[in-house]
């Protein structure tokens, strides 16, 4: 039961002091540490109990007894034959393609047709110091992909369904304290949710926060802002919780701090106390004087600090960062930020980029937003599910409204809670102004139980949260969810009539959810359905095209915007192509964020800066004489276009439109000029160029940060003798990197089969047959397998043990079709006791090594290995505990590693362009990429990783 308190104890901070300085806090009491890096990783398997590593094949399993995590599950699980790997780690778009893989999904090779693809192991070590006993511990994972089981120290903690909603676990009670600890995940991506690119693995952050056990809920602050002529009235709900044994007595200490750190605004309430297991609710009311709000033009966030004391001692520290700015949808009127009018200029996005697939670093979110707002897009739809917290952080800071959205619609509990999910972690953005609890339901839209359905998500969103509207995006089905939505979406105008709808629901505000771009790949004028590649599409396969759907929009005022279908090229939906074409044209830059001509178009019309953009390019040998249409995206009065010198005719450029000219070709230039009130205020050229000589390398930023995440994106291009970009190249580009890694690369052609990654991979070849002997003291020689009895009978529980100075006699195989070359080779043993000798068919490897700790691991020379059986034989002397270490039930133990290095980057150019995303390390100092090509003059470039703080991250 909640008790809702409310304190009213206001102190309007007039003097600005640095919170900083009074705060006694110098070791928060409040942990988040970072869980990203060192995780260990392996392919399972679906069905194959031995490709699962016998997990849950125990007799009893995790479901049936505490601690009984079995395979990977367990605690002791050996797992240094598996690869090494940080997080966000998404392996759908390290494996191949196929033309067995899913269309929707891009043609990986994951999902039913890859059952040896599509479970993923991850194992994380991780040390707890013996001093945080007391402490409330948990694991969040911002996402997984998904249905996700997660075990720590072999103990199961719960199964995530959902591939994007961010979820916890308690690890409190299981924690070895002064000791190691494991997490296991085991991912199953054999199923999908959504019908385009979503990844597989845990693609997203994950965390371990300590805290006291009185503490501000997981989400627990929700922050409202009330804005007057002069001041601003900031609500704070904050739930606390105290899981503790016992009643505690504590006062909410509330600061909010202004961009610039100052304290603006601070309260403390009245002592409160709390039950043992209790979580309230706490509200206070603060008053900021003039505040500076969040806009688009200036996003300026503030920082609430919740601050829990007990007796004096600050026990818990809480952030939440928000903007302080008023929304509100009008039916007539459109959209309202801070009581100015905003049209939404947005656009859909899914979640992928070329190279990287889910597993975006932060900063890749920040610039893909930079290359969106370029071209005027202030609005972002989170389509089709609720995205990574770190895009709505990126939101907020560079001032992008966003709609929220939910994955599946429903009104069941697991659906409510992936709704509360949703809006309990983001419901402080101040950049989310709706809240989308669906898209395009056929089965419900247009009847009475999408209108039930719609009612009762609606009715429980706005108890999570009174300040925001809701949203869903109708297709074709009319007079269901339509009839009781806050906000409907129009998917589409081809399919979709706003002007009927908002005479019959004049009090229900619009926005276009989806609208057709113009359709087509990057660079490409005339189609070539073999390559799958389209020409800028007049109708494109939604019905329209850029120009249509912002005139549509435009002619209405009623109507708030609209979103296009979408900001990216994305994986998956290849319409109107199959394989080999594996990445959707929707896009108003293609998936690596190149721009096609059409964003040239809305920038025009989107924004008020200057645009005068000429297309196509002027290489089109073979084409002479023949006509060619010309186009110029601008927002100038007038354009003349010359070809060559000679002018082809000035035309007036009407609002909302762009111009055409149809020019026999001839190489050389075109020059477009923009006349305002008469003169030429600019003046673009197309030149035919001469073939490719030298590359280019350009990147993002010069200076990145070393913490091991930041990254530098590079544009890869050719100019030919006289300096001019080669807009129609295809070379193939070879990359050598110091200083760095890269970490994906793409060109944004969506039917390119290339390795996105070039990554060391990693297999494995388990050890079996295991069998053994008790011998005496003085063996020393292994014995032949055959003279030997199954391991089973070693480890039974009440076999035999050694006697002081017997020794295990054990022997084991691996089977090999070819002995592989090129490779580095290791062989990693269990451990069975504290000294090992290991013996490969015949030849004595290593003698008495410790083992102590962990068993043997040790490189093999290809030499000793042949095709077929290869024996492995130990001999071992036993702990001297007495106790049976030897496995009763699992018999592949131990295995043989194969590192394969990994290839050269290399990348081929997409009509003149290519992408390098480079990842920084931890290590300071210049990160130096070089491209080269046959024939191409070479190109380097250097960008430099500037030391800094590293946030804190799990020992
Ligand atoms: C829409 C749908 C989008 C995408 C698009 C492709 O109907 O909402 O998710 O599938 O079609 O044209």
């Amino acid at each position: 039961m909640k008790l809702f308190v409310r304190s009213l104890i206001i102190f309007a901070v007039l003097t600005v002091s640095a919170l900083a300085a009074n705060d006694p806090l110098q070791t928060p009491p409040r942990e988040r540490l970072l869980i990203d890096a060192g995780w260990r990783f392996a392919f399972g398997h679906p069905s194959d109990r031995t490709r699962d590593f016998d997990h849950a094949t125990g007799y009893f399993s995790y479901l049936a007894k505490a601690g009984f995590g079995d395979g990977p599950a367990a605690a002791s699980f050996d797992d240094r034959a598996w690869r090494q790997l940080n997080l966000p780690h998404d392996w759908a778009v390290e494996v191949p393609f196929s033309g067995q893989g899913s269309h929707s999904h891009g043609y990986k090779a994951v999902g039913r047709n890859f059952p040896e693809t599509s479970i993923g192991w991850y194992r994380k070590t991780f040390s707890v110091p013996a001093t945080d006993l007391g402490r409330r511990i948990s694991i969040e994972f911002d996402g997984v992909f998904r249905d996700s089981v997660v075990w720590v120290n072999g103990f199961y903690l719960g199964r995530q369904p959902s591939g994007y909603t961010s979820f916890r676990y308690d690890l409190t009670d299981y924690l070895n304290y002064g000791g190691e600890n494991v997490i296991a995940v085991r991912v199953d991506a054999t199923m999908e949710e959504g019908w385009f690119y979503e990844g597989a693995g845990i693609y997203r952050h994950t965390w371990l926060t300590k805290t006291s056990p009185l503490h501000v809920a997981p989400w627990g602050t929700f922050v409202t802002t009330e804005i007057s002529e002069t001041s601003a009235t900031v609500t704070t709900r904050t739930s606390i919780t105290n899981e503790g044994t016992e009643s505690a007595s504590f006062e909410i200490d509330q600061t909010i701090l202004d961009p610039e750190n100052r304290v603006v605004a601070s309260s403390t309430s009245p002592s409160a106390s709390l039950s043992a297991g209790i979580t309230n609710e706490f509200f206070h009311d603060l008053t900021i004087p003039n505040p500076r709000l969040w806009s688009l033009e200036t996003p300026a966030l503030h920082r609430l600090i919740t601050t829990l004391r007990c007796n004096g001692a600050v026990v818990d520290r809480y952030e939440t960062p928000f903007g302080i700015r008023s929304i509100h949808f009008d039916p007539n009127q459109g959209f309202f930020l801070n009581n100015r009018h905003v049209i939404l200029k947005g656009v859909n996005v899914h979640q992928d980029h070329a190279g990287l697939g889910v597993a975006l670093p932060d900063a890749m979110q920040e610039f893909r937003i930079a290359e969106l707002k370029k071209f005027g897009v202030n609005a972002y739809r989170c389509s089709h599910n609720p995205p990574t917290p770190e895009l709505l952080d990126a939101c907020d800071r560079l001032g992008l409204l966003v709609i929220d959205e939910n994955r599946l619609m429903g009104p069941s509990p697991e659906q409510l809670s992936q709704l509360e999910s949703m809006i309990r972690r983001d419901r402080n953005h101040p950049s989310i102004i709706l809240w989308s609890i669906g898209n395009e339901e056929w089965q419900i839209e247009g009847n009475v139980k999408g209108a039930r359905i719609t009612s009762s998500m609606q009715a429980f969103a706005k108890r999570l949260d009174p300040t925001r509207r809701i949203n869903a995006a109708i297709s074709g089905g009319w007079g269901g969810i339509s009839t009781v939505i806050d906000v409907v979406g129009y998917n589409y105008i081809a399919q979709t009539n706003p002007d009927k709808q908002h005479v019959e629901f004049p009090n229900q505000p619009g926005v276009g959810t989806e609208e057709t771009t113009t359709q087509g790949t990057r660079g490409i004028y005339f189609d070539d359905r073999q390559k799958a590649h389209l020409s800028p599409q007049l109708k494109g396969d939604s019905g329209g095209n850029c120009e249509m759907g912002w005139n549509y929009y435009a002619a209405r005022p009623f109507l708030a915007g609209l979103f296009f279908w979408t900001g990216f090229d994305y994986r998956g939906e290849p319409t109107p192509f199959g394989f080999p074409a594996v990445v959707s044209q929707f896009g108003l830059l293609d998936s690596c964020g190149f721009p096609k001509d059409s964003s040239f178009y809305l920038k025009s019309w989107w924004t008020d800066e200057p645009v005068l953009h000429l297309f196509p390019h002027w290489n089109w040998s073979g084409k002479e004489g023949q006509e060619i249409t010309v186009s110029c995206n601008s927002n100038h009065e007038a354009v003349e276009l010359f070809l060559n010198g000679a002018s082809l005719g000035k035309k007036d450029m009407p609002r909302n439109s762009h111009l055409e000219w149809k020019v026999v070709y001839a190489p050389g230039t075109l020059e477009a000029r923009g006349y305002r009130a008469g003169k030429v205020v600019e003046t673009t050229r197309v030149e035919t160029t001469g073939v490719a000589t030298q590359l280019v390398l350009t990147p993002d930023r010069t200076t990145i940060k070393a913490d091991g995440t930041d990254v530098a994106v590079f544009t890869v291009s050719v100019r030919d003798a006289q300096g001019r970009t080669v807009p129609t190249a295809d070379n193939l580009i070879h990359f050598e990197l110091s200083g760095g890694r890269i970490i994906g690369l793409g060109n944004g052609d969506p039917s390119c089969l290339e390795p996105e990654q070039f990554n060391e991979t990693i297999s494995t070849i388990a050890l079996e047959n295991w069998r053994g002997r008790i011998a005496p003291a003085n063996t020393t020689a292994p014995s032949a397998p055959e003279t030997l009895a199954p391991l089973a009978k070693l480890g039974h529980w009440q076999a035999t043990r050694p006697q002081p100075g017997e020794i295990y006699d054990l022997s084991s195989s691996f089977t090999l079709q070819t002995v592989p070359t090129g490779v580095a080779l290791e062989i990693i043993l269990p451990t069975f006791g504290t000294k090992t000798t290991v013996w490969l068919n015949g030849r004595e490897l290593a003698r008495d090594i410790d083992t102590a700790e962990a068993g043997p691991a040790l490189s093999l020379d290809p030499a000793l290995l042949k095709t077929g059986t290869n024996a492995v034989q130990l001999l071992v002397t036993p702990f001297a505990d007495n106790k049976n270490h030897i496995p009763e039930l699992v018999t592949r133990l131990g295995s043989l590693r194969i590192t394969t290095p990994a290839a050269p980057a290399t990348r081929s150019l997409f009509n003149g362009l290519a992408q390098v995303i480079v990842q920084a390390t931890c290590e300071p100092g210049a990160i130096h990429l070089t491209a080269k090509s046959n024939g191409l003059t070479a190109a380097e470039s250097t960008v430099t990783a500037k030391p800094v703080t590293l946030p804190a991250t799990v020992p």
